[in-house]
């Protein structure tokens, strides 16, 4: 099992068509994946998510400079994956009822859900023998996303997710060591001499091309001050205002 799990990697160049175009899956495969994408398991049996099929290739051209992440062009199927709490809230009131007021657990339940259908559809796409690639860039321009792909109130993009045949070979890339990650019965902080073991261990992902890699430099510049999630947060607090799932008291 660890051999299967071993074989997974994230892809971002795939096999495309001669001219460039995706080369789609068959039907039967794009029906095992979302097969697998509705199979996963939902809280409260609610299945909060929608999974936005990126088709024509002017949507697909767009969603990919939003996101800065050229692959939606070309893989072989790109997908939105969403949280999605309208769903829900419709089915009551086409049952006579109508939806009470929880949006911060809508963002719990719908992030979760969504994570969950993609990961089914990537792990199954994988087990077909292609690759994949989650795309969080939906972060970098998500009023433009949400406004390309007609998101009504109460749906929120997570990430994009990517998968086709692979036209890369990378690496397996390393994970922070179990110790930190898996605790027993209570949180265990780990000591700084661990943590900088870590960074060690996880060095060679931000590896580049004849620069060897500086994990450290690659956290500080996504999470450190002035990095590129304090550029994404005024934007996605805003998005979560315009979709309906925000909780704070103004
Ligand atoms: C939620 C999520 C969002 C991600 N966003 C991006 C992205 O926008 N662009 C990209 O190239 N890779 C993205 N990745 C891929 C990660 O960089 C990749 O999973 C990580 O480096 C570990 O590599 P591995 O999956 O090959 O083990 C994302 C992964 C996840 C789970």
């Amino acid at each position: 099992m660890r051999t299967y799990f071993d074989g997974h990697r994230t892809v971002r160049q795939y096999v495309t068509q001669e001219d460039g175009s995706p080369l789609r899956l068959s039907a039967d495969h794009l029906d095992a994946v979302l097969h697998a994408a509705q199979r996963a398991p939902t809280d409260a049996t609610a299945q909060l998510y929608s999974i936005i099929h990126l088709v024509s290739p002017q949507v697909r051209a767009e969603a990919a400079r939003m996101t800065t992440n050229p692959h939606i062009a070309t893989a072989s199927e790109a997908f939105v994956l969403c949280a999605d709490v309208r769903r829900v809230v419709r089915t009551l009131e086409a049952s006579g009822s109508q939806g009470g007021h929880w949006p911060a657990v809508a963002v719990h339940f719908g992030i979760g859900d969504a994570v969950l259908a993609g990961q089914n559809l990537l792990t199954a796409a994988e087990m077909l023998g292609y690759q994949g690639c989650w795309i969080g860039g939906v972060l970098n321009d998500l009023d433009g996303l949400i406004d390309l792909l007609a998101l009504p109130q109460g749906v929120l993009p997570f990430s994009a997710l990517t998968i086709g045949q692979a036209a890369e070979q990378p690496p397996l890339r390393p994970r922070v060591p179990r110790p930190l990650v898996v605790h027993a019965d209570a949180y265990r902080d780990a000591t700084p001499e661990e943590l900088r073991g870590a960074v060690e261990v996880m060095n060679p992902i931000a590896a580049r091309r004849d620069e060897p890699g500086d994990w450290a430099r690659l956290l500080r510049a996504y999470f450190g001050p002035g990095g590129g999630m304090e550029k994404r947060e005024p934007a996605l607090e805003a998005a979560l205002q315009r979709q309906g799932l925000w909780s704070a008291q103004a």
